[in-house]
């Protein structure tokens, strides 16, 4: 078998890898699955510090999610800045303090209840990261645009992978929307093709961190088989 194959006269490398047995792949699929199950949105995140090395890991898994035509049309910007981050939660909790006074319906704030959230964004300061998500709805080459494709599905599953690692990593963190989101372009000085996606905070949970008591919907409820 050849290592590498020209198609369309791009290279390609041979793929393989390692096919684990029947109850291997149960096992690894059921442990999967236990140890996610485990992962929580925390907003009660302490002050201590984090590597920025361990960040660095963390991005570089994020980055590792699908893209459309592997265009990775993401920027995760690491702040640890105290000033930057002071800036950030200033502006988020003015944006969430009309939110939760005039802009939610009725119907999002009772939703909101059990999770417990209000206007204040503590986190956004005391968290030692805050990993701001933009992604870039084209790209800029020497000044021209480039397309992007199927940018927000790209970036969600760049999150996604995001927030598992840090699971992984023995953290916490929170998916934030403060909403509008647009003072995070101007403090993070983004340039014109980007836009902010989501704002995650990480850290190591505070000693008396709470969640609140959710279930999961059983698989019944969240899938359809067509055998
Ligand atoms: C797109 C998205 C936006 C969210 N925005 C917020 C937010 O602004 N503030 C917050 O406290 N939680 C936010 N969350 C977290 C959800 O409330 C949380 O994921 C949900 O309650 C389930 O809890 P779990 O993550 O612990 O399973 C958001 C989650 C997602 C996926």
């Amino acid at each position: 078998m050849e290592e590498t194959k020209l198609i369309n006269g791009f290279p390609h490398i041979h793929f393989s890898r390692d096919i684990f047995s029947k109850t291997e792949m149960l096992e690894r699929s059921r442990s999967y699955f236990e140890w996610m199950n485990k992962r929580r949105t925390v907003r009660d995140i302490s002050n201590r510090p984090v590597p920025k090395e361990v960040i660095e890991q963390l991005v570089m898994t994020a980055s590792t999610a699908p893209s459309g035509a592997h265009k990775q049309p993401w920027t995760f910007c690491l702040v640890s800045n105290p000033k930057i981050k002071r800036k950030i939660r200033e502006a988020a909790e003015e944006e969430e303090y009309r939110s939760y006074h005039d802009r939610m319906s009725q119907e999002w704030l009772d939703d909101l209840k059990a999770i417990g959230t209000d206007w204040r964004k503590p986190f956004l300061e005391f968290a030692p990261w805050l990993i701001a998500v933009f992604k870039k709805v084209y790209d800029l080459e020497n000044g021209n645009r480039r397309t992007n494709y199927y940018v927000n599905e790209s970036i969600g599953l760049a999150c996604g992978f995001l927030l598992a690692a840090v699971h992984q990593s023995g953290l916490v963190a929170l998916t934030h929307t403060p909403s509008p989101m647009n003072f995070l372009s101007e403090v993070l000085k983004r340039p014109e093709n980007e836009r902010p996606f989501l704002l995650i905070p990480v850290g190591y949970p505070d000693e008396e961190a709470y969640v609140p008591d959710l279930k999961r919907k059983p698989l019944a409820e969240v899938a359809v088989f067509y055998e």
